[in-house]
């Protein structure tokens, strides 16, 4: 994790000389909370001029800030709160929202980013993997993963009672930097099969290839122990 918390500080360092803002689009889930403390703290912390920095979240469950499942939440109880960014940097995505609401004004704030007729440019996009090779929350065989025209859309889960609001392909491939980061021994199928699967829409992960932007994986272990 302190390779990741290394090469998030290191981008966020470059981005901020270079044009004085760092975009950079959360991940939720467990795995990056570990990361997000390892920012929050000396001596990675100072590096960063947090005041620069806008944070934005490439999913979220459609509960309220406050609820355990929030992605948000995580993100804020690990590094916000200790970071403390200006409260105009954080773009949240507004679960508690009706879903298609909360994705389309969305929409109308990530396209600030944008250079029309382009996408929304981000600086990173930090992503994980679930063990069925999803990620964000494009899950294998769903509408949301087939997306190519919306930036962000509502998709709900089979067997999940919570909606979901997530980035889609076009956007994620749009960033300037993805990073995947994946670990535990419940991922290494899916991680053995995302470089070559044999159905890439069973595998969303394997699909988010940057257009003009750079991949990197970190993986620990025993995630990698199959590779
Ligand atoms: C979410 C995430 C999701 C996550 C993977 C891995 O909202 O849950 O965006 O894509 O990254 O499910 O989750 P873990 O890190 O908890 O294994």
């Amino acid at each position: 994790m302190q390779a990741a918390a290394e090469r998030v500080t290191q981008l966020a360092e470059h981005c901020i000389a270079k044009r004085g803002r760092f975009d950079w689009a959360l991940a939720g889930g467990k795995t990056p909370e570990a990361l997000y403390r390892l920012l929050a703290g000396p001596p990675l912390a100072g590096r960063i001029d947090w005041t620069r920095v806008h944070f934005f979240w490439s999913d979220e469950r459609c509960v309220p800030a406050d609820h355990p499942d929030s992605n948000y939440r995580m993100a804020r109880q690990s590094l916000l709160d200790h970071v403390a960014p200006p409260r105009g940097n954080v773009h949240r995505l507004r679960g508690e929202l009706p879903p298609p609401l909360a994705a389309s004004r969305y929409e109308q704030e990530l396209a600030a980013l944008a250079a029309p007729p382009g996408l929304p440019r981000l600086d990173l996009i930090l992503l994980g993997m679930g063990e069925d090779g999803h990620t964000a929350s494009l899950f294998p065989g769903s509408a949301a993963l087939m997306e190519s025209k919306r930036w962000v859309v509502a998709t709900s889960i089979a067997g999940r009672e919570v909606a979901r609001l997530t980035f889609t392909l076009p956007l994620l491939n749009a960033a300037a930097h993805v990073l995947f980061l994946v670990a535990g021994a419940d991922k290494a199928r899916a991680l053995a099969q995302v470089s070559t699967p044999a159905d890439p829409d069973r595998l969303p992960a394997h699909r988010v290839q940057p257009v003009n932007g750079e991949l990197s994986w970190l993986v620990d272990a025993d995630a990698a122990v199959l590779l």
